[in-house]
């Protein structure tokens, strides 16, 4: 390998000083515990700048990632390319794909909508001059560079304002995507949900007469597939909370609501990257919910794509009501061997389980594991809940089929989901992810929430493992 002056070495917190792919003197170790983000500098006789990187625990998906990011975002000046990493040991591929994607991901900035463009294009996402030793897996890194490209993409939609990311522009943007990488998209307008009877995504979008609701479904084959997997993504462009309006304090945030949108379509953009070996059907609801004067009242009665009614008690559930009838149509027109939802659905989920992990609900024990472990796996953390019947009559009305809100205001996240339920027809295995917590948070790249690009890599590990 080439080796550069610029030395990366990256080093678990079980490392051993003896073996070391370069030489560095005791001296500068003696103190060096591996932590994440611990760092050493020594200048080799030989002119090299050795960087000494802790990465923490061994084998941590999330932490060397993080790590990684962190290292070359803190370090875009002082770095213009030409480094060598040197890891020690031999690295799984995963955490060969950590590493890849955290690098690229240091390139990711929130501030593309500042008007001084002078800040120079990063490099870490092009050709840059990286050598890497042959502890690293080179097709593993590869794939996490295409991970992480796709996950750039979707935390750029997410991070993209609301008067920028209209329905129609982030349907055009999919679109694109799915051009672009080779996974076919279809757009349903108004008058096409119409004709299909989508009535429950009609509602919402009644509260944005000039930025009207669109379906996007997406379909990406591979010749050898065995296994077709439904995926339904929550696309609110942006949730004032309607009629039932939210405070003002933090509703800037709420242009993140499309983040569910944002995971399915990147996970279809990734599939194709990645040529994996399953057949993808997806549905995307995208609506703004907003309040124009024929906005859903609460208390008012909709239809649905399924021909249920719904009493919309609180117009701020807004997003079951557009996954139902994406739900609905995917389940009537397709059949898929596994069905998942993500969607930034409920502040309950955030209530229960904080910034950590989505909540998973489903009642297949076998899915419920298999996205349990690819979440642990990739750090993209899922938590189950119940999802028992206990919960069922919270949702019943007096004057519809079902109420969009449960009346107490307790165990939210799980009557949202029991009330996608009514959509599944039963489905044997379908999961429906909170990702409300998950996808937006507080990062050291920024003072702002930002977009983390979460359900990629679970999506992306899951599918590899089972289909
Ligand atoms: N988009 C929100 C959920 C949300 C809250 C996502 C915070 C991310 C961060 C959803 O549409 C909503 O408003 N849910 C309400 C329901 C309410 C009417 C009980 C909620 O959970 O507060
Ligand atoms: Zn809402
Ligand atoms: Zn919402």
């Amino acid at each position: 390998m080439n080796l550069f002056n610029i030395i990366l070495l990256p080093l678990f917190e079980d490392f051993k000083s003896e073996s070391l792919p370069v030489q560095i003197p005791d001296t500068y170790l003696e103190n060096f515990t591996g932590k994440a983000k611990e760092t050493v500098t020594y200048f080799s006789p030989e002119n090299q700048k050795i960087i000494v990187l802790g990465l923490g625990k061994k084998d941590d998906f999330k932490t060397v990632k993080s790590t990684f990011r962190s290292f070359f975002y803190h370090n875009k000046s002082k770095i213009k390319g030409d480094i060598s990493i040197l890891f020690s040991e031999k690295i799984s591929p995963e955490i060969a794909s950590a590493a890849a994607q955290g690098i690229a991901l240091a390139a990711y900035e929130i501030g593309h909508l500042k008007s001084d463009k002078s800040k120079p294009e990063s490099w870490f996402l092009g050709d840059y001059n990286l050598s890497l030793n042959e502890n690293i897996d080179a097709e593993a890194y590869d794939k996490g560079k295409k991970i992480a490209a796709t996950q750039a993409q979707i935390m750029k939609w997410v991070d993209t304002p609301a008067n920028f990311k209209t329905p129609a522009v982030l349907a055009e943007w999919i679109l694109e995507s799915g051009q672009k990488y080779g996974f076919e998209t279809e757009i349903f307008d108004t008058e096409k949900c119409e004709a299909l009877g989508m009535k429950a995504l009609l509602a919402v979008g009644r509260g944005s007469v000039e930025n009207p609701p669109q379906m996007v479904i997406l379909k990406y084959n591979h010749p050898e597939a065995t296994k077709t997997v439904g995926l339904v993504g929550k696309g609110v462009t942006f949730d004032t909370g309607g009629v039932s309006l939210k405070p003002g304090d933090n509703m800037n945030y709420m242009k993140s609501d499309m983040g569910g949108a944002a995971a399915v379509a990147g996970t279809f953009e990734a599939s194709a990257r990645l040529k994996l070996k399953v057949n993808l059907i997806g549905a995307i609801p995208l609506t703004e919910n907003c309040i124009d004067s024929l906005a859903v009242k609460p208390g008012d009665v909709i239809g649905s794509y399924l021909g249920k009614t719904i009493e919309v008690i609180n117009t701020d559930a807004e997003g079951r009501l557009i996954l139902a009838d994406a739900l609905a149509y995917l389940v009537k027109n397709h059949s898929t061997d596994y069905l998942i939802d993500l969607a930034t659905l409920t502040g309950n989920c955030i209530q229960a389980l904080g910034y950590a992990a989505a909540a998973m609900l489903t009642h297949n024990d076998a899915l419920a594991d298999a996205l349990s472990s690819s979440g642990i796996k990739t750090g993209e953390k899922v938590w189950r809940m119940p999802l028992w019947d206990d919960y069922k009559d919270m949702i019943k009305s007096d004057i519809a089929d079902i109420k969009n809100l449960s009346t107490a205001p307790i165990a939210g996240a799980i009557t949202a989901a029991k009330f996608l339920e009514e959509f599944v027809d039963n489905h044997p295995a379908w999961a429906h992810l909170d990702i409300a917590g998950v996808a937006f948070g507080d990062s050291e790249f920024g003072s702002m929430k930002s977009a983390t690009g979460y359900g990629v890599n679970l999506l992306i590990d899951w599918l590899e493992n089972n289909s």
